[in-house]
């Protein structure tokens, strides 16, 4: 026997959506999203969220990630629930994946990883 989830909890996902960034380091000098400027990508979208006021339950959670596994497209970082993969290069790229995206609802399709892009 399984119990169902309350209305609330299956109508409503905790956080409206969720950004993971990979921050992956590799110290064997192999090429990781940590060479590409992933950590300040990760802290200005953790910036630029609380500033909007859309961090938190019901809104938006900003993750670290380790390897994501598409190092070639790095660095990387995912939304859900859709299940959008950016890159980027600079604090304008995240400045318009957090606007548009984040706060907007839209796909920023010119920072879209290639689907082909992955190991
Ligand atoms: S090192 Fe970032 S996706 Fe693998």
């Amino acid at each position: 026997m399984t119990d169902a989830l309350p209305p609330s909890a299956a109508d409503k996902p905790y956080f409206e959506r969720h950004i993971f960034f990979c921050l992956n380091e590799r110290k064997n000098g192999e090429d990781c999203c940590a060479q590409h400027q992933a950590q300040a990508g990760f802290d200005r979208c953790k910036l630029l969220v609380r500033q909007a006021g859309i961090s938190g339950p019901g809104q938006v959670r900003v993750n670290k990630a380790g390897c994501l596994d598409r190092c070639a497209a790095g660095p990387v970082a995912v939304v859900y629930p859709e299940g959008v993969w950016y890159t980027y290069v600079d604090a304008s790229d995240i400045d318009e994946i957090v606007n548009a995206h984040l706060i907007g609802g839209q796909v920023v399709e010119r920072l879209l990883v290639p689907p082909h892009l992955g190991h």
